[in-house]
């Protein structure tokens, strides 16, 4: 059943114990997210567990992983009805009586993906949440667990880089790209970036522009790469999020031992490679998913240090989240359609305003 409540709020049930009344976008199939999505209200358990805490979502992003999972064409399949989202960040509101590692005011994110974040209110195991440095910018913290540690993984695990060194990458201009681009410019890589041609010659210049203020060196169509830029760099990295002949192309741009790492396909092709370059350069190919890198519990100390090194570049002005719209929850339908036709800003929600 569907029903709207302007926001959470706590009453008394029938036995004089205190109830929270929260709303959750779920879906019951998959679909099309514009469609499938709806706004639910809902009442917690009465009784928050001794090891679970009750937090309150505050930004909770709509990422295309999202879009995909509604879609029920991402590995994460979870059980029906299924709360959407997967990041986010929210404000502990209280604790169960054995709970150690957290606080009532302590701001966290999710420590793996699915959790179903588009929720004003939720009681979680304490494990399934993440401590994060409260004092970083609201639209930071809504965006720190899935992009800008994807970019930062991607540009230490795969290639030792240093100072100097180019990469390369298309979907420039996503989220993750964004990243990227600023990610090289604090530690002195130079990044060439391609991106989508656009309808007139302001939006690209616009574009650029909007780019080299993040720190990338050089932005070019696929276009310009094959006519004006073919043999000028030798990246010994290129990120690819497209797939289809665009892979072909940052493929081909590798340095001898060069590595791609494909980490999205938002062209929903498969990849082209090219055959003279994996055969005469040594060129290689692999795939990064940060989901399985959370999941991997050896890696916490190491995910404690991403942080605080992202907490720094963001708190000295040195890394910037992506352009946020915010949406109620109840303007999910057209959030959702936003997430999917306008890639110039990134849909999030503020599920307790
Ligand atoms: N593997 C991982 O762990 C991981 C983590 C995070 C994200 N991802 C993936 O990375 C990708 C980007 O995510 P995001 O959140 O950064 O995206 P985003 O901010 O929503 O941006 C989407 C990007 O994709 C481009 N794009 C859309 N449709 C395209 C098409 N048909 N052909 C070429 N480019 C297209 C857009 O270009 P225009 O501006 O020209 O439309 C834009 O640059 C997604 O595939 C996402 O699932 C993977």
């Amino acid at each position: 059943m569907l029903t709207c409540l302007r926001r959470s709020a706590q009453k008394v049930n029938s036995f004089g114990r205190r109830t929270i009344s929260s709303r959750r976008l779920v879906y019951e199939n998959f679909g099309d997210p514009a469609k499938a999505i709806l706004l639910q209200q809902y009442d917690l358990p009465k009784k928050l567990e001794n090891k679970s805490v009750h937090v309150k979502w505050l930004g909770t992003p709509i990422n295309p992983a999202d879009i995909n999972q509604i879609q029920g064409v991402y590995p994460i399949k979870p059980p029906m009805p299924a709360v959407g989202g997967s990041e986010g960040y929210g404000q502990i509101e209280a604790i169960g009586t054995e709970v150690r590692s957290l606080k009532v005011g302590d701001h966290v994110i999710p420590a793996k993906s699915g959790l179903g974040t588009w929720c004003s209110d939720a009681y979680l195991s304490e494990l399934d949440v993440f401590k994060i440095d409260a004092s970083l910018p609201s639209t930071s913290k809504a965006t720190l667990q899935v992009n800008p540690p994807t970019a930062y993984r991607m540009l230490t695990d795969f290639v030792v880089l240093k100072e100097g060194d180019t990469i390369i990458q298309n979907g420039a201009n996503s989220a993750v790209g964004q990243a990227v681009v600023q990610i090289c410019r604090a530690r002195g890589i130079k990044s060439v970036n391609i991106v989508r041609k656009r309808e007139t010659p302001d939006a690209q210049k616009k574009l650029e522009e909007h780019m080299k203020s993040l720190g990338a060196d050089l932005v070019i169509t696929e276009e310009q790469l094959i006519k004006e830029y073919r043999g000028k760099f030798n990246p010994s990295l290129a990120l690819n999020c497209v797939g289809g002949r665009s892979a072909l192309l940052l493929a081909m741009a590798l340095d001898h031992n060069g590595v791609m790492v494909t980490y999205g396909g938002m062209s929903k092709q498969p990849l082209s490679i090219p055959t003279g370059p994996l055969i005469f350069k040594d060129i290689k190919l692999c795939g990064f998913w940060m989901s399985r890198w959370y999941e991997n519990k050896d890696n916490v100390k190491e995910r404690v240090m991403m942080y605080e090194q992202l907490g720094e570049w963001i708190k000295t002005g040195k890394f910037h989240p992506p352009q946020l719209v915010a949406r109620k929850l109840e303007e999910h339908q057209l959030a959702l359609e936003k997430a999917q036709t306008d890639h110039s800003c990134k849909q999030f929600f503020v599920p307790n305003d």
